[in-house]
């Protein structure tokens, strides 16, 4: 039996790891043994507990409760207690997605313990180290000994950054493997995407059952944490709502209520609150999917929003300078505006008059992900 140690601590990452949990279940349960830690990077129940119930994940087996606060304290106070875990359970290797603080604190623990570490989600780049996201996955792949890389282009940065052609690492051992897989997530938005339709009380609840509406999500600190950049963004929102008589729903990450509620100014709060604009609690996987769905576009800076646009068929704008899906560019269905109003509005009026010649074919591989990644696994170390 191979013991995996899978770490995970916000809300993407529990999302993707309840696609492996439900491979594991279904098809590798007498070879695969998972305990799962959470940091506790993400606390509240809008953020964490909703997606364990909703996905059907496993709860977790320690919960680190590291909670929020500076890079350096949220990274160290999680290390330390990972340490902890990682000396007792002895496990074969850890699991770890994507590019979290929690993802980061693992990975230099694990690879301290040599402990093998099996990076899903790895390969993807942004090339600007300026966003926390992209020195963690850096550094994360650079001590993984098997990497599971959602994209071609992912493969490509891999290659450059001196992983070689027979799929080796350069600094591991002799298990070690970089693997083209598809999106983990796109596993899970076909999984439920086709269930959450007995769900439309929800969008009947918002007022939009059958209405156009965009779908708006924000919580980058290059958006969010200065109020002038985020006071810009609201009103390019109201300026598109009102010209164009189209509603926004707009779940908001606890990041962004902060800084909404303490430093934005009454009037614009008030003139929001007025507006077509809904301010709703962060959306759980289900109400997310079901917006995602049904919208008619999508404006965001996450990195998953965008990628399950594109599974939905929807045209995004992806608020950021640089995105790590640059398929999503090339296909001509997303446009990168990062926070300016005019490119904004230019990037919304383009993709809405192009809306019928948007083709979205499949580019992030097949929705078997997980089940890939299981196998791999079970081929590195079941001996
Ligand atoms: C983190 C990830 C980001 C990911 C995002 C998904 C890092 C560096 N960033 O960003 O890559 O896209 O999660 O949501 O790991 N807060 C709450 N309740 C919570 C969690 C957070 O109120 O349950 C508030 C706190 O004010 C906290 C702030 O949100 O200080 C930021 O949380 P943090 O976990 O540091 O980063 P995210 O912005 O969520």
């Amino acid at each position: 039996m191979i013991k995996l140690v899978t770490i995970i601590g916000a809300r993407p990452q529990i999302i993707k790891a309840a696609a492996i949990s439900r491979a594991i279940k279904n098809n590798f349960s007498d070879q695969i043994f998972e305990v799962i830690v959470h940091t506790g990077q993400h606390y509240d129940a809008s953020m964490s507990k909703v997606f364990f119930d909703e996905l059907e994940m496993p709860k977790e087996n320690y919960n680190l409760e590291v909670g929020s606060g500076s890079h350096a304290l949220q990274t160290s106070q999680m290390m330390v207690k990972i340490e902890g875990i990682l000396i007792e359970e002895k496990p074969n290797a850890v699991l770890l997605y994507g590019d979290t603080n929690s993802t980061l604190a693992a990975a230099v623990t694990a690879a301290k313990l040599h402990i093998p570490i099996i990076h899903i989600e790895g390969g993807v780049r942004s090339f600007n180290k300026k966003f926390p996201e992209e020195v963690n996955r850096v550094l994360c792949d650079h001590l993984s000994t098997l990497i599971f890389v959602p994209t071609h282009s992912g493969i490509n940065n891999l290659l450059t950054e001196g992983f070689n052609t027979q799929n080796k690492s350069p600094y591991t051992s002799d298990n070690a493997g970089v693997f083209f897989c598809g999106d983990i997530m796109y596993d899970n938005s076909l999984y439920f995407g086709s269930h959450v339709e007995g769900r439309r009380e929800y969008l009947i609840d918002l007022g939009i059952n059958n209405k156009e509406f965009a779908l708006v999500t924000l919580h980058r600190p290059s958006n969010v944490d200065d109020p002038n950049v985020l006071t810009n963004l609201l009103n390019t929102f109201l300026r598109i709502s009102r010209n164009s008589n189209l509603p926004f729903i707009f779940p908001m990450h606890p990041r962004t209520k902060k800084i909404f509620e303490e430093r934005i100014d009454i009037r614009l709060r008030k003139s929001i609150e007025e507006s077509d604009i809904q301010l709703i609690q962060p959306a759980s996987f289900i109400e997310m999917t079901l917006l995602e769905k049904h919208a008619q576009i999508i404006f965001t800076d996450s990195g998953g929003v965008q990628k399950e646009a594109y599974y939905f068929n929807k045209p995004c704008v992806i608020l950021l300078e640089e995105t790590p899906w640059p398929e999503l560019i090339d296909s001509g269905t997303a446009l990168l505006t990062g926070s300016s109003p005019e490119k904004i509005e230019n990037a919304f009026s383009s993709l809405v008059s192009r809306k019928n010649e948007l083709a979205f074919p499949t580019i992030f591989g097949d929705g078997q992900a997980a089940y890939f990644i299981c196998k791999k696994i079970v081929e590195a170390f079941s001996n």
